[in-house]
């Protein structure tokens, strides 16, 4: 190992995505391949686990080839193995973990189990070189929404979560509702550009003893009501109206819990991170509501969004750096809580 470089090979396969990434020093990534299988589960209206498993084992030895290969390296050659191993389907997990720990025992390498939201937060690091704890990050995704304040690399406080749907998972089912399929998020967002934000007046779900919480399922409820009794009184739904109006609400609920984090702790730095936060109007929201503070706003790229494994390299290397190791007893942790090792 160089002095000055840490090379790491970084793996994440914990959900559809089957992914690896050469990342050096957390921030600069030399190859980031994603082998998607949601033309696969799109068939069947969401991840099918079983499927997710299967596809991961067919796909990652090829895409971690493709990922060294892309970056000029070897597996002589890099420094470290990152794998996520938790919160995810314990399955999919597995595969990845398996695959890392089989690489850290024959080639003799550091082995460095990430959380996956710890990455998705990490994935912010990437792109936006100035940016150091500490900050507020939402973290929204298909299977988490966190409100996170990160007082130091891998330290982390949680201010809010939801207390039943995440986010996607919301974006996901009101899809299926109005006739979209999967995946919702994209699929709504695109829909909502020819829609009325305001056509509809959808709840703006408010947690009454957690001031940072968030609760989608109540709102998921009113737009299905909303559905139903327009089907009941033979009124035409405006698929694209239902859509804006949905994707209006979330985001209202989003940003206010957001600033009133900032406000609270006085927060000079927000960043957001995960599947939802490549949704342009949620960013639009964001940011200006970001600058109406004087408060610096951060989003990674859409391809850094979503689930990939350069996020984990970047994690990973800041875990590295704090000397964390994992044995290769390192299992699948799929409920494993953000800040627990
Ligand atoms: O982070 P991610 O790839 O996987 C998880 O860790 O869950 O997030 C996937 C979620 C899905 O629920 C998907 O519908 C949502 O992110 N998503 C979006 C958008 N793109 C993906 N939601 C809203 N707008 C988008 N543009
Ligand atoms: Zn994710």
């Amino acid at each position: 190992m160089s002095e000055q470089e840490v090379k790491i090979l970084a793996i994440e396969s914990s959900c559809d995505e089957t992914a690896a990434a050469v990342v050096v020093n957390g921030r600069d990534v030399r190859s980031n391949v994603i082998s998607s299988q949601i033309a696969l589960h799109t068939l069947y209206g969401g991840v099918v686990p079983e499927i997710a498993s299967r596809k991961h084992i067919e796909k990652i030895n090829q895409v971690i080839a493709q990922a060294l290969n892309d970056a000029g390296e070897t597996l002589d050659t890099i420094d470290a193995i990152a794998v996520t191993y938790g919160p995810g389907l314990v399955g999919a997990l597995l595969v990845g973990v398996a695959e890392a720990k089989a690489i850290a025992y024959a080639k003799n390498l550091p082995l460095i189990g990430v959380h996956h939201i710890e990455g998705h937060i990490s994935a912010n690091y990437i792109e936006n070189k100035d940016l150091e704890p500490p900050f507020l990050c939402l973290v929204v995704s298909g299977g988490h929404t966190h409100l996170v304040r990160v007082k130091d690399y891998g330290v982390y406080e949680i201010l809010g979560r939801t207390r039943d749907d995440a986010a996607g998972e919301a974006f996901d089912k009101v899809a299926r509702a109005i006739g979209l399929g999967y995946p919702g998020g994209p699929k709504i967002e695109k829909v909502s550009h020819e829609g009325n934000p305001h056509a509809i007046q959808f709840p703006k779900p408010k947690v009454a003893d957690g001031p940072y919480d968030f609760s989608f399922s109540g709102l998921k409820s009113a737009v299905l009501n909303y559905l139903n009794s327009c089907q009941m009184k033979g009124e035409e739904i405006v698929q694209a109206d239902v859509a804006a109006s949905f994707q209006n609400s979330v985001i209202e609920v989003l940003v206010a819990n957001a600033m009133r984090a900032i406000d609270e702790y006085g927060m000079e730095r927000f960043a957001i991170a995960g599947g939802v936060a490549s949704n342009q109007t949620l960013r639009g929201a964001m940011e200006e509501a970001c600058r109406q503070k004087g408060v610096k706003f951060y989003h990674p790229s859409p391809i850094l969004c979503t689930d990939n494994a350069a996020m984990i390299g970047a994690a990973g290397y800041y875990d590295y750096m704090a000397g964390k190791r994992d044995g290769l007893d390192l299992n699948a942790v799929p409920n494993l809580k953000l800040g627990e090792r």
